[in-house]
């Protein structure tokens, strides 16, 4: 069963095409049989497969009862809006990073991937081009409850949190730090699955256990820590730090765990620069910084529909996004 697919940010009842074509009515509709394999993908589409969900970001299509195809279009969300403008390759460097962490952290838990080529799921050579390098054909698992989020840096929902409580999902912290301070060690901070319309809710590690039980959430607690520092470890020999993340977590039908989703991209993270770093304010991060600096610019009430961006701003994000990936896979100097 596939849960917590949220459609928040849409008209659900408007296929993803035609609110798009509202939305943003100079840009083509995306038909992968009329696009060339480097064109954005802002919706993807099989013709052959049934697709069962569309998260804000991937599509989701039933390959069948144990395997899913996951697209990774070029969708970008901002204050869990999806905007109308497709950030072009973006998916495909989520999909890379991710695959690269995948295999890294193969040792500490298995992943959610298969080694069932794209080309015995589709086929049409000319329906999969834009897909391939985007695609995941991954296990079809029971998604736990709960987004397993660390958090090795005060800021975002667990400065807020700390504001309010002097402590983050209840973990209680030192008085006086500052807004991005880093924290004595990270924390395990975990968050509900928000419902539709919603933002996701932080919770604290009883009400985890009460949710997915104490021996899962000892198990998803470790693992998501274990990850983490093995991450920040890697990321600051290059020069980046992991602020904090998020994980999703999925059980088999004889209950055994695995990492699903995606894993430690720019949209699950915030990478900072480790020489920008410093406290007391927000670091600039890879990723979105660009689209929130302008998007901060406008008299928008952050609810959708989400604005068009200009193009220099398209192309800086799409550029960060690429920049994120080399300097984490590039092979070392
Ligand atoms: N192996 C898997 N088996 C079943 N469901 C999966 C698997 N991998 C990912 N999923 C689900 O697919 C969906 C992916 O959609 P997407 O990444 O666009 O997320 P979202 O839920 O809209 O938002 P966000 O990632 O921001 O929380 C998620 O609901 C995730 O739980
Ligand atoms: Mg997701």
């Amino acid at each position: 069963m596939l849960t917590g697919v949220r459609f928040n940010s849409y008209r659900p009842c408007l296929p993803l095409a035609v609110q798009r074509a509202i939305m943003n009515p100079q840009a083509a509709v995306t038909n992968p049989l009329a696009m060339n394999s480097d064109a954005p993908v802002f919706e993807a589409d099989v013709p052959s497969l049934a697709r069962i969900a569309r998260g804000k970001v991937r599509d989701i299509f039933e390959v069948d009862d144990q395997h899913l195809l996951i697209v990774t279009t070029d969708r970008l969300s901002a204050y869990d809006v999806v905007l109308p403008d497709p950030i072009p390759g973006k998916g495909r460097v989520l999909t890379e990073l991710s695959n690269f962490w995948f295999a890294r952290m193969a040792g500490v838990l298995p992943n959610h991937l298969t080694d069932v080529p794209l080309t015995r799921v589709i086929p049409d050579a000319r329906v999969r081009a834009p897909l391939e390098g985007r695609s995941m054909i991954v296990r079809r698992l029971n998604p736990l409850p709960i987004e397993a989020v660390v958090r090795g840096y005060l800021i975002g929902s667990g400065w807020r949190d700390y504001c309010e409580t002097g402590a983050v999902c209840g973990i209680e912290l030192p008085a006086g730090l500052p807004q991005a301070a880093r924290l004595p060690e990270p924390l395990f901070t975990p968050a509900t699955k928000a419902a539709a319309g919603d933002h996701d809710v932080n919770i604290d590690f009883a009400a985890t256990c009460d949710l997915i039980g104490e021996s899962l959430a000892n198990k998803v607690r470790a693992t998501a820590l274990e990850f983490f520092k093995r991450a920040n470890d890697y990321a600051n020999r290059r020069g980046i730090i992991v602020a904090d993340t998020k994980f999703e977590f999925g059980l088999d039908d004889a209950g055994k765990l695995y990492v699903i989703d995606e894993i430690l991209t720019p949209d699950s993270s915030r990478f900072w620069p480790q020489r920008e770093y410093k406290t007391g304010v927000s670091p600039p991060s890879f990723d979105k910084q660009f689209v929130r600096d302008y998007l901060e610019t406008l008299d928008w009430n952050k609810t959708s529909p989400g604005p068009r961006l200009p193009d220099d701003v398209i192309a800086q994000t799409v550029q960060k996004y690429r920049e994120v990936l080399n300097i984490l896979t590039a092979a070392p100097p």
